[in-house]
């Protein structure tokens, strides 16, 4: 069965983008891909964190993953740093990485920009990144598109390390949600949906309130036109209203169209509303019996216990094929 792995940064709780552009991908591909899901907080304290902060969220995360459908029976899901080989495979692949590519990684000079004091780890985040793909011989890794460059490093790492010493990553290929998964701002339509805007009306958190929901999607920004009516050019808060409702209910885009023709956007938010809401709902009930569990806690280590297992071949291999340590005589 060919190998997914995919990493989440615990910076936050997640948005409704999150949800329908990446988690609710994850679910439908587990069933035919041997997924490797992973919360990445060794990438997280690249920049300052608070640390009680980071731990919450750590497991807020793993506890979403798992109200929004993840099998653990299915899926491995596991903390990056319980599973120490991906520190270790970091830093091997660091020793092949070039500063001069490194600089070039628009994320590290977005995150660096202005910025006087810092870490040396954003900048070699690309070769740990590249560490948690290469570990479990993954082919495909389904992230946003913001994470292209990063993809194509690791790629091009990985044949460096073939050419250089052994064969023995695969080559991974990047898988991009399908189109329609672009969720915007509710407040600028222009915008992508975001856990770190400053306007909180923009974003809608997995873990909001249906009240809060509600009214944070009546007052999304649309026009005066009164028409629902896909357009995302002249139109593009009813445009991503439309989307949120059709990715929510499985419903067509025309389908929604023709069922709020001739009626105003009061009726057509409150729809768009109940909709998310439907699907969230479920999702934080789910939370709140997982998020202090012992059951939690036990697939966490199991998750790391599996990922161990495969990511500790790798780095065999790996040292093996670099010199690293002895061969017992
Ligand atoms: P991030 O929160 O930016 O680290 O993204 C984590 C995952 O969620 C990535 O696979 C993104 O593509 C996806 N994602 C984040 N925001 C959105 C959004 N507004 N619409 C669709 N997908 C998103
Ligand atoms: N860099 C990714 C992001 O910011 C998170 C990440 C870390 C990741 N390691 C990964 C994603 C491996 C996919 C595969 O979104």
């Amino acid at each position: 069965m060919e190998k997914i792995f995919s990493g989440i940064q615990p910076s936050g709780t997640l948005t409704l983008g999150n949800y329908l552009g990446a988690i609710q991908q994850f679910v439908e591909l587990q069933n035919d891909y041997q997924c490797f899901f992973c919360i990445v907080d060794e990438h997280a304290i690249t920049v300052p964190q608070e640390r009680l902060k980071l731990r919450q969220n750590i497991r807020s995360l793993a506890a979403l993953y798992l109200a929004s459908g993840i099998d653990p029976e299915k899926a491995t899901l596991f903390i990056q740093s319980e599973v120490p080989a991906h520190t270790q495979l970091g830093w091997m692949l660091q020793s092949i990485s070039y500063v001069g590519e490194l600089e070039r990684m628009t994320q590290y000079k977005d995150k660096s920009e202005g910025k006087d004091a810092v870490s040396s780890a954003l900048l070699t985040y690309p070769s740990l990144m590249a560490a948690d793909i290469l570990l479990y011989n993954t082919n495909v890794v389904p992230v946003g598109d913001d994470q292209k460059q990063h993809l194509e490093l690791t790629r091009n790492l990985a044949q460096r390390f073939n050419n250089r010493f052994n064969e023995i990553f695969t080559i991974p290929e990047i898988r991009i949600p399908k189109v329609g998964a672009r969720i915007m701002s509710l407040q600028d339509p222009t915008k992508k949906m975001s856990k770190s805007d400053t306007n909180e009306k923009g974003y809608i958190s997995m873990l909001d309130e249906p009240k809060k929901i509600e009214k944070k999607i009546k007052s999304a920004v649309t026009d005066s036109e009164g028409i629902v009516k896909f357009d995302k050019e002249n139109k593009s808060g009813v445009s991503n209203l439309l989307t949120i409702y059709s990715s929510c209910t499985g419903e067509s885009i025309e389908a929604l169209e023709a069922k709020y023709e001739g009626k105003g956007y009061g009726d057509f938010k409150q729809g768009v509303a109940d909709a998310v809401i439907s699907v969230l709902k479920p999702v934080q009930d789910r939370y709140a019996a997982l998020i202090d569990s012992k059951k939690l806690d036990e697939i966490l280590d199991q998750g790391a216990e599996k990922a161990s297992f495969t990511a500790n071949k790798t780095v065999a291999k790996a040292k093996k094929a670099m010199g690293l340590g002895r061969v017992k005589k």
